[in-house]
């Protein structure tokens, strides 16, 4: 056990709880706030104390700080969810993209972190966590997993390898998962969202160049936001339990297809 354990008198095992990965930004954050918003406790997980303290402050959030890359990292927050024993509910949230080489110049290293963090950290992730999952079905009768894959696991693009790669290896573990889980009462969700903006996606990916950050949305109108692909989340997650929404595709109106992206205003064309 860490000193992360948080007080266990805030904890109340009679309310739904959640464990939200990626909850220092973007679409985790906004579904860590979400959740909190509609009454649930949240263990809120990422690499940065700063911003977890600041969610915690701002809406009761429990922070918990894990590299989940790190198996012993893993290991130390299930064994604080072990010890509040409920999570009705886990959102595999934390991931990202790097780089935008093609094949033929790709960095090995960079597919290598982003397999890590994409698809093993969420494998980490729900395999420490699966025996309170359980617990809290055979207790309150239901359980969720919930992953955030993304259209780049559906299809691939160029210069995309090592995403396209990661998510496509992602949706699997979420299907594999899903068949393996058959007969138990514990549904097993993929999210899937094209292009949403978020302040950080893009930046991490392109390498802090901002530039080239926000031409990636320029034009576009009503790109999704993080708060848009939350919604999603909850709403998914808040179905009568036994309604599993096996993939769920989340495009803002302005992408038809994922190569199919309109810059420029969405206009109605009505015949003068
Ligand atoms: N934005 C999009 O266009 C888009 C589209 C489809 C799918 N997605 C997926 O949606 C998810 C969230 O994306 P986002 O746009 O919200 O990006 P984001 O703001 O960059 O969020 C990524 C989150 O993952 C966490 N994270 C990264 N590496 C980690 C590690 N080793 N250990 C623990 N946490 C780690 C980050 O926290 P720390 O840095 O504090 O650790 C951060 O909270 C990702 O899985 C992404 O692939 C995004």
């Amino acid at each position: 056990m860490t000193d992360q354990t948080p007080p266990v008198q805030t904890f109340d095992p009679a309310v739904r709880t959640a464990v939200v990965t990626g909850a220092s930004s973007g679409i985790g954050r906004a579904t860590a706030e979400l959740l909190r918003a509609h009454g649930w406790q949240v263990v809120a997980v990422a690499r940065r104390a700063d911003r977890l303290d600041e969610l915690a402050a701002a809406t009761g959030a429990i922070p918990f700080v894990a590299d989940l890359t790190e198996q012993s990292e893993v290991d130390d927050l299930a064994a604080l969810v072990g010890q509040l024993g409920r999570i009705d509910a886990l959102f595999n949230i934390a991931g990202g993209a790097i780089g935008t080489e093609t094949v033929e110049d790709a960095i090995i290293d960079d597919w290598v972190r982003t397999y890590e963090i994409n698809t093993i950290a969420t494998v980490r992730v729900t395999r420490a966590l699966l025996p309170v999952l359980r617990t809290t079905a055979a207790e309150h009768g239901w359980a969720s997993i919930l992953t955030l894959t993304s259209t780049a696991g559906l299809i691939s693009y160029e210069g995309g390898g090592a995403y396209t790669a990661a998510k496509h290896a992602e949706q699997a573990f979420v299907e594999t998962l899903r068949l393996e889980l058959s007969g138990e009462p514990i549904r097993v969700i993929a999210i899937a969202p094209g292009l949403v903006h978020t302040p950080e996606f893009s930046l991490n990916r392109l390498h802090g160049d901002q530039a080239k950050a926000d031409a990636v949305y320029a034009g576009v109108d009503h790109p999704l936001t993080a708060e848009d692909v939350a919604l999603v989340n909850v709403q998914t997650v808040e179905l009568p339990p036994h309604i599993n929404l096996d993939l769920v595709v989340v495009r803002p109106v302005a992408q038809s297809a994922q190569h199919k992206l309109h810059r420029g205003p969405l206009t109605p064309r009505i015949e003068q």
